[in-house]
């Protein structure tokens, strides 16, 4: 998947910087002048770019955490951030959440913030391996998916600043991420930037506490971990403000599940 152009979807992509056209070998921007290489074995689109500080980002880089990120700090980081002790939310209802709102339009579908793979395979089952594209920030997540999922097209970039062009995929995905990114309302801009109209963007994140007990305990969490939780009237502003419709919220405890819909033009 080195060979961009080798990509069906290889239209979709642009320059992250300048949303130029981008062509050659290495990949150059016209329009920037900026290169992007290869070299690692898959296309890196923020070589400058390291993702923000705190323990929360430190675990999610670390060679030695990764591997165990799906089955164990997953299911911690639900339990507390979410309010998740009674498995409210199981890998299994996650799917199923996603494989009936993800109602992509024609082009292709990104798993934003894909991590290791679990759910990116979800989103692979929902659509076909061949539509899907997985980015991320961290090498060691990069390593992770691409060991689990060898055919899939996977690339290195900002979740602030997206390689694909305006109207060019057909659904977008960002599963337990956008408490992570340092300015989600940036990314949710750019969510609404890179879908074509009628495509879907569903996401699962976390919802502020509102009982002031748990939401103390919530909010120590956050400082450590450096993420945070959402509001429910931010998250739908920052959603209409991208051009995108909510269509679907569903809350169990204190997890958040979306879809949006980008408006038709
Ligand atoms: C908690 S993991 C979620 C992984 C997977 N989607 C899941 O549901 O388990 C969040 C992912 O977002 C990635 N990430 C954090 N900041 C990012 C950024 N600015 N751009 C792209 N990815 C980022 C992290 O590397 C990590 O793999
Ligand atoms: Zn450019």
């Amino acid at each position: 998947m080195l060979d961009l152009l080798a990509n069906p979807y290889h239209a979709a992509f642009a320059c992250p910087t300048c949303h130029g056209p981008l062509s050659g070998e290495p990949l150059f921007c016209e329009t920037c002048e900026r290169t992007y290489l290869a070299d690692k074995g898959y296309l890196d689109f923020a070589p400058e770019v390291r993702m923000k500080p705190g323990l929360g980002p430190f675990f999610l880089q670390d060679p030695l955490h990764v591997t165990r990120y799906e089955e164990q700090t997953r299911v911690a980081f639900l339990n507390i951030m979410g309010a998740n002790w009674n498995d409210s939310l199981t890998p299994e209802r996650e799917d199923d959440y996603l494989s009936a709102h993800i109602v992509p339009v024609d082009g292709p579908v990104l798993d934003l913030g894909c991590g290791a793979g679990r759910w990116t395979r979800t989103v692979v089952d929902t659509v076909g391996q061949a539509r899907v594209i997985g980015l991320d920030l961290s090498l060691a997540m990069i390593d992770l998916i691409r060991a689990e999922l060898p055919e899939l097209c996977v690339v290195r970039a900002n979740a602030l600043q997206l390689p694909f062009g305006r109207d060019s995929l057909g659904a977008v995905n960002c599963s337990n991420a956008l408490q992570l990114f340092p300015e989600p309302r940036t990314v949710i801009q750019e969510v609404g930037r890179v879908l074509k109209p009628g495509g879907t963007f569903t996401a699962f994140t976390f919802r502020q506490a509102e009982r002031p007990t748990y939401r103390y305990f919530q909010s120590q969490h956050e400082k450590t971990f450096n993420v945070r939780s959402f509001r429910v009237d931010e998250l739908t502003t920052w959603l209409t403000s991208a051009g995108l419709d909510l269509l679907d919220l569903t809350s169990l405890s204190g997890t958040l599940l979306f879809t949006a819909r980008k408006k038709p033009s």
